[in-house]
C-alpha cells in the first residue's frame, strides 16, 4: 500500500515509525512532515490546507491512502474533498469528512450530539450576540468556577475556566463583542466544572464497528505539579493505573457505543480515529470533550503500545470490516517527557540545533520530533514542543526515569522538560 500522512508533528512522527514497520507499506509519504519523519518516507512540501495540493500529490506519488493527522484539514473538509475527487475513486481516507468533524469543529454541535445520545457531560449553555445580555445575567448566577468555550477551533486555547464572576463576563464579552477566537468563537457553550481526573480515550471506527486503543493521560500545564499557563502537552502516559475493566466497561457503555451508534443514526460517516476526553469523578465518566484525530503527545505512548500492525487496522477501517480485528496491546508501561523550547508557550526562538539525538538508547526509549526541521542538514528546532522520548518500563516511575536519563544525552539551547510526568502515581 501507498500512503500519505498529513501533519507535522509528534504524533506524525510516531505513526511514520508504526506504519514502515508495516510489511504492508510499500512507500510512505508524509506532508508536510518534520526531520524525524524523513527517517520513515518522504517528506512533501505542502501546505495542510492546500487541498489541490495534496489531490496532485496522491495522483503523482499512486497513493492508496492518506490517514490525516491533526483537526484542521478535517474540519475544513480534506477527506469529502479527497473522496469526491472524480481522479481518486480507489483513495481510502482515515478521517472522517466536514460533518463529522464537527464533533471537534463545533463545541455546541458536540454538546447537543451528546443530549440527543443522552451521553453524561456537563451541564451546558449556548449564547450568542443574539441572547448576550441572557448570557451576562446567567454568567452572574453561575456557580463558581465557570468554564467558557468558545465554538470553534482555537488551537486549544478556546477554554476558559474563570474563577470569579468579573472574570467570567468579562471573558465572555471578549468572546462574542470583540470575536477574540474569530467568528467561530462568538458562540460561546457556559459549562458546569467538574472536579475529577482527565483521562483520553481512543477509539478507530469503520463508521459500524469500532475498536478500543489504549487509554492515556497528558499533562498540559508547562510546570511541576500541574502549575502555570496550558500547553499542547508536556508528557503522557499509558495504562493509566486507576483505570479498570469496570470503569472502562461504564465508558465503553455509556459513552462510546451510543456515540459510534448516534453517528450512523445521522448519517455521519465516520472512518477513522475519535479522541474521547473525558472527566472521572467519582468513578463515572464524564464527557469533556470530543476530538477526530489522535491526541498528541498520547500517541506517542498510545501508539507505542499498540501490537497490531497498523496498515491491517487501518485498512480494516477503510474496508468496514474491524469487526474482525483484535486489538493486541504491550503490557508494559509507556511514558513521553516532552521538550520544549525555553519560553514556550509564551513567545520562544527557533532554529537552535539540537544535538546528540543519535546517541538516544533505542533499546528501551524511542525519541520523537515534534516542531524539529532541517537546516543545513543539521537538525533545529523549529516549533514550540520540540521533541518527545518516550520510554516502556515496569511502572509509569520506570519509565519516565528512562525517559529523563535519554533526555540528557539531547541539547539544544534553553530546552526545558517536566521531571515529574506521571508524578500522582508514584
Ligand atoms: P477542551 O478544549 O474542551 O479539552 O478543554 C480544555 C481543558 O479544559 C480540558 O482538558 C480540561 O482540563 C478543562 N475543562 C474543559 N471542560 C471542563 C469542565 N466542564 N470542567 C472542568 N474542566 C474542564
Ligand atoms: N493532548 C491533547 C490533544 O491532542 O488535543
Amino acid at each position: 500500500m501507498r500512503i500519505l500522512l498529513l501533519g507535522s508533528g509528534g504524533r506524525e512522527n510516531a505513526l511514520a515509525w508504526k506504519l514502515a514497520q508495516s510489511p504492508r507499506c510499500e512507500a510512505l509519504f508524509i506532508a508536510p512532515g518534520n526531520a524525524g519523519t524523513t527517517r520513515f518516507g518522504t517528506n512533501l512540501d505542502i501546505s495542510l490546507t492546500d487541498f489541490e495540493g495534496i489531490r496532485k500529490a496522491c495522483m503523482d506519488e499512486k497513493i492508496d491512502m492518506v490517514i490525516v493527522g491533526p483537526e484542521e484539514p478535517l474540519v475544513k473538509g480534506v477527506t469529502d474533498f479527497l473522496i469526491s475527487s472524480k481522479s481518486l475513486a480507489e483513495l481510502d481516507v482515515i478521517g472522517p469528512g466536514k460533518a463529522g468533524a464537527q464533533l471537534e469543529g463545533s463545541k455546541a454541535f458536540a454538546k447537543a450530539f451528546m443530549m440527543r445520545h443522552n451521553i453524561p457531560t456537563a451541564a451546558y449553555r449556548e449564547f450568542t450576540l443574539d441572547n448576550y445580555t441572557e448570557g451576562v445575567e446567567y454568567l452572574r448566577n453561575h456557580t463558581l468556577p465557570i468554564v467558557l468555550k468558545a465554538d470553534g477551533l482555537a488551537a486549544g486555547k478556546g477554554v476558559v475556566i474563570a474563577e470569579n464572576h468579573i472574570e467570567a463576563i468579562a471573558e465572555f464579552e471578549l468572546m462574542i463583542q470583540r470575536a477574540k477566537f474569530g467568528e467561530a468563537g462568538k458562540k460561546v457553550v457556559v459549562e458546569q466544572f467538574l472536579k475529577g481526573i482527565e483521562i483520553s480515550v481512543f477509539v478507530l471506527t469503520d463508521g459500524k464497528n469500532y475498536v478500543i486503543l489504549p487509554e492515556a493521560k497528558d499533562y498540559k500545564r508547562v510546570g511541576e505539579g500541574d502549575t502555570g499557563p496550558n500547553t499542547g502537552g508536556m508528557g503522557a502516559v499509558s495504562p493509566v493505573p486507576f483505570v479498570n475493566k469496570e470503569l472502562m466497561q461504564k465508558i465503553e457503555e455509556k459513552v462510546i457505543r451510543p456515540t459510534v451508534e448516534g453517528l450512523r443514526h445521522e448519517g455521519l460517516e465516520y472512518r477513522g480515529f475519535i479522541f474521547f476526553g473525558f472527566m472521572i469523578v467519582d468513578n463515572e465518566p464524564y464527557m469533556i470533550e470530543y476530538n477526530c484525530r489522535m491526541g498528541d503527545p498520547e500517541t506517542e505512548v498510545v501508539i507505542p503500545r499498540l501490537k497490531n500492525d497498523l496498515v491491517d487496522l487501518l485498512d480494516a477501517v477503510a474496508t468496514q470490516q474491524l469487526d474482525k480485528v483484535t486489538i493486541e496491546t504491550d503490557p508494559r508501561t509507556a511514558c513521553t517527557v516532552v521538550a520544549v523550547s525555553g519560553g514556550y508557550p509564551g513567545d520562544y526562538a527557533k532554529g537552535y540545533e539540537i544535538n546528540g539525538i543519535e546517541s538516544i538508547n533505542t533499546e528501551d526509549s524511542l525519541l520523537f520530533h515534534m516542531g524539529t526541521g532541517l537546516k543545513g542538514g543539521k537538525v533545529v528546532t523549529s516549533g514550540g514542543r520540540v521533541f518527545c522520548i518516550t520510554s516502556y518500563g515496569r511502572s509509569i516511575f520506570d519509565a519516565v526515569e528512562i525517559s529523563k536519563e535519554e533526555m540528557q544525552k539531547v541539547t539544544f539551547t534553553d530546552m526545558n522538560y517536566r521531571q515529574d510526568i506521571g508524578f500522582e502515581f508514584e
